[in-house]
């Protein structure tokens, strides 16, 4: 039998992961897709295993695509419900989630539940280690964050997570502890139910091989942080450290280029690492008051090299060209005085064709010496992505 892969991305960029997929694996066929989802059949005779999984910057999660269910939602007399549940819009799929009674109730989705635990029963690949409820990108805003986004999930959404995954339980599909979402550990075979539509679930699998996909659809879980984060960058950095395993610890010493308002600085003074903001513009007061923090009011390019000397993580977040980017990078770790064991880039993507450089940009950031570099389009990303390099360690 025929398998099919998930893959998850931002919406919007479907076209560019359909594109590097089949460069990939030319025998696989495009199938089923919807904003920020895409699925392919894969070459009779082979499976979603390593060497099938999608190599490029762009696909947040993905994994093996078993079955579809759909369901009709039950009819109510809300003005929003006049409209096909499949032609909601996300504004409209946020509200529903929102109104318990509508979705999240036990009568509800209960239709919805049912038919996907039956459907998960007869795939005959259970039981799984974990469930991963997830909405695709696209319908759900919160998934798409464009600005700081709310940490609690719709109640709505909450009670149906809660009530599936009881009743994956009651059928011994995942151990009688598990709750949903839980982040899964290296090895384990996870179920993936993803919402594509309010009453089409995607029924599939995963094992976890890489850190992304220990987070249910490839989204990792917003935290509330201690002070309300001063900008998304808060939440970009949390991610771009998390999913690349940079290992940071407290007391280094962290540069920052383009920091205002000062997202990312508040998260690494928040894991005791001391920085240096590096930005003409202005920082938020509860940062440039921080005792680990030092503001230097200069554009990156006109940084004394021995302000920044104690660098031992190089970053940018500065708005600015990606080779513009490259360049101010370059000078800095080209002085002898300048070390960093590290950097993490936000390279800007105002147009997705600048995605054809970067092949260029990952060669010209090793010829640095930063040998070992890895790529994401993060969830907190916008129009840009991140280029996380480090230098080999010295046995
Ligand atoms: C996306 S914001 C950075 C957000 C920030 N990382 C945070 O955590 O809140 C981009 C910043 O880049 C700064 N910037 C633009 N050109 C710069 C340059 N040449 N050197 C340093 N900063 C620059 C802007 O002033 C702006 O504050």
């Amino acid at each position: 039998m025929a398998e099919y892969l998930f893959v998850t991305c931002q919406a919007g960029m479907e076209s560019l992961v359909k594109a590097e997929y089949m460069a990939q694996v030319p025998a696989a066929r495009l199938a089923f897709s919807r904003r920020g989802l895409v699925t392919f059949k894969l070459p009779d005779g082979t499976t979603a295993t390593a060497d099938l999984a999608p190599r490029g910057i762009l696909p947040r999660t993905f994994g093996t695509s078993l079955v579809t269910v759909q369901t009709p939602l039950p009819p109510t007399s809300s003005p929003a419900s006049e409209k096909a549940p499949n032609r909601l819009g996300a504004r409209e799929f946020m509200s529903l989630l929102q109104d318990v009674t509508r979705f999240g109730d036990a009568t509800s989705t209960s239709h919805l539940i049912e038919q996907t635990v039956a459907a998960a029963e007869q795939t005959q690949m259970g039981p799984w280690n974990g469930v991963h409820v997830w909405v695709r990108d696209g319908l759900m805003p919160a998934t798409n964050w464009s600005r700081i986004p709310n940490v609690e999930l719709p109640l709505g959404w909450q009670r149906f997570c809660l009530h599936l995954t009881e009743a994956l339980r009651a059928k011994n599909l995942v151990p009688a502890n598990v709750r949903a979402n839980e982040n899964a550990e290296m090895g384990q075979r996870i179920l993936d139910l993803c919402l594509v539509e309010p009453t089409q679930i995607i029924v599939g699998q995963h094992q976890v091989q890489h850190r992304f996909q220990r987070w249910s659809g490839g989204v990792i879980p917003p935290v509330p942080a201690a002070v309300p984060p001063i900008s998304r960058a808060y939440f970009k950095i949390r991610e771009a450290v998390s999913w690349s395993g940079l290992d940071l610890r407290p007391g280094q010493t962290c540069v920052e280029i383009g920091s205002a308002p000062g997202g990312s600085c508040q998260w690494l003074l928040e894991q005791d690492l001391k920085v240096i903001g590096i930005d003409p513009a202005e920082i938020d007061p509860v940062i440039a008051n921080h005792p680990n923090f030092t503001h230097i009011r200069r554009r990156g390019r006109e940084v004394k090299r021995h302000d920044i000397k104690q660098c031992d993580w190089l970053l940018s977040d500065a708005n600015l060209p990606p080779n513009y980017v490259l360049d101010t990078i370059e000078d800095l770790v080209r002085h002898p005085l300048i070390r960093p064991k590290g950097l993490v880039l936000t390279l800007k993507l105002p147009d997705t064709k600048l995605l054809e450089h970067w092949h260029d940009w990952t060669q010209r950031v090793a010829s640095w010496g930063f040998t070992q570099t890895v790529g994401r389009q993060l969830v907190f990303n916008r129009q840009e992505v991140c280029l996380v390099a480090t230098k080999p360690r010295r046995s």
